[in-house]
């Protein structure tokens, strides 16, 4: 038996986020996003049909939430604020009644113990922006600019913790490559302006934060993905694990931490003549704009190998060009999500941070394990037995224990996450809380098994296995 001990103060919660969890109400002044409109226009895009309305409610339950999130021995939580509940229009005009929600809800928070870290953009562009490019348009990064400031000065003195993005990479991939996101293109040279402009747009957004002098920190929400191929002697397939390296994690990763972009990157770009349009001086601010300390999201790696599929050659580029998906036999799989499991990929990332990005200070931001069909676990007292979940973080934080002994700075694991919530398409498919949310009866909050050993967890700062 080996005893797991933390560092003192370490960060024990959860992350959730605006848009999956608020909902919304008649009156509240929220301005429309992308998920509101992409849902009205396609509702069978959805799973059941349920669309970002129907959230776990936090803006009318916050107070319960809390309560329940101390219950479950949280000291720290991420949360996001709704760029269209704030700025209905995107710029300009601050809705009040917002205001009053996020600082009742950020002081209810701190009252119970719970320091809020706070996230400004988790894949919610307000509707006006977008219909002028999202972040394809210049106009979005200073729009996005105004936004932060707008967030320092409001809520600067509740909160000490802030993040510019929750994986930037993702509204590349799902808005501008693969379709899962609004508004659905399929255009690399679209895709690599978008990244371009969300890494400005975080830069600057540093570069404001500690222009106000405010004593916190601020930091980027990065979903690190390790690539490993398929073969390690095979030259091959160890370029192409390092170009997908390269795009989805180095992209956001390396200008965040180093303030520059992987060279790879750079050459494949301008082989394929798909340069962002960039202003004089962006460079500058983001080599001296970088973080103060980085989240790390981390679910399930990524196989590559060598292309060995031929390209079509009708279609215009995409990153897939450079390496194909290796499916690894008898990898361990989540038999509820198809997602792979491989634990020792958080090792990996923190061995790297350490390694390769100045040991800077890091957190386990998200990490969990989705199921479908959970139901079918709750026992007599109606309470869901998620043991699986209690082994799957279990496992996870056995690895992150063995990282920080090796001497990475890692300051915390938040759990994805708290109570259930609504998962973009997949709505309410795949659960992940350690409280369960039920929406047939308006949104009961249940503790699982895994919240109550979580507790303990944080209660004793680490557990014995
Ligand atoms: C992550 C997102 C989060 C949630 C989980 C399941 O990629 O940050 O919003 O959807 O996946």
């Amino acid at each position: 038996m080996t005893n797991y001990v933390f560092p003192e103060n370490f960060w024990w919660g959860s992350a959730a986020s605006g848009p999956q969890t608020e909902g919304r109400v008649a009156g509240d002044g929220k301005g429309e996003n992308i998920w509101d409109h992409w849902y009205d226009l396609e509702p069978e895009k959805f799973f059941n049909q349920v669309g970002p309305s129907k959230t776990s409610q936090v803006y009318t339950k916050y107070k319960e939430d809390v309560a329940l999130m101390k219950a479950t021995g949280h000291n720290t939580f991420r949360t996001s604020i709704q760029w269209s509940r704030l700025l209905p229009n995107g710029t300009g005009k601050v809705n009040e009644q917002a205001v009053t929600f996020y600082r009742t809800y950020f002081e209810e928070l701190i009252e119970n113990g719970i320091e809020p870290f706070v996230n400004l953009f988790h894949f919610d562009m307000p509707m006006p922006l977008q219909e002028k490019g999202g972040w394809l348009a210049r106009e979005t990064v200073d729009a996005y600019a105004e936004y932060a400031k707008t967030c320092f000065e409001l809520f600067g003195d509740l909160v000490k913790k802030w993040f510019t993005h929750n994986e930037p990479i993702v509204p590349v991939e799902g808005g501008y490559l693969y379709q899962f996101h609004y508004p659905n293109h399929v255009n690399f040279k679209e895709a690599v302006q978008v990244g371009f402009h969300e890494n400005l747009a975080s830069a600057k957004a540093i570069q404001i934060y500690h222009e106000t002098g405010q004593d916190g920190e601020i930091g980027i929400i990065l979903n690190l993905t390790p690539s490993y191929p398929r073969d390690e002697n095979n030259a091959e397939d160890v370029k192409a694990a390092a170009i997908a390296d390269a795009f989805f994690n180095r992209s956001f990763l390396d200008p965040a931490v180093k303030g520059e972009f992987p060279q790879e990157l750079i050459d494949i770009v301008k082989e394929l003549d798909i340069m962002p349009v960039m202003e004089e001086g962006d460079l500058t601010i983001i080599q001296e704009n970088k973080v103060d300390l980085l989240g790390i999201n981390y679910y399930q790696p990524r196989r590559i190998k060598a292309k060995e599929t031929p390209i079509d050659k009708d279609r215009a580029p995409l990153p897939d060009d450079y390496f194909d998906n290796y499916d690894m036999p008898n990898k361990k799989m989540n038999p509820y999500r198809g997602w792979e499991i491989y634990e020792k990929g958080i090792y990996d990332i923190l061995t790297n941070t350490r390694e390769n990005y100045g040991n800077i200070k890091c957190f386990i931001s998200e990490n969990g394990m989705g199921v479908e069909g959970e139901e079918r676990y709750v026992n007599e007292q109606g309470m869901i037995e998620d043991d699986y979940r209690i082994e799957f973080v279990t496992d996870h934080l056995k690895y992150v224990h063995q990282a920080i002994q090796e001497g990475t700075n890692c300051l915390g694991y938040h759990m994805w996450t708290c109570m259930d919530n609504w998962s973009w398409t997949n709505a309410y498919k795949n659960r992940y809380g350690f409280i369960a949310v039920d929406l047939d009866q308006d949104g009961k909050r249940t503790i699982k098994k895994s919240g109550h050993w979580f507790k303990e967890v944080a209660t004793n700062n680490g557990f014995d296995a």
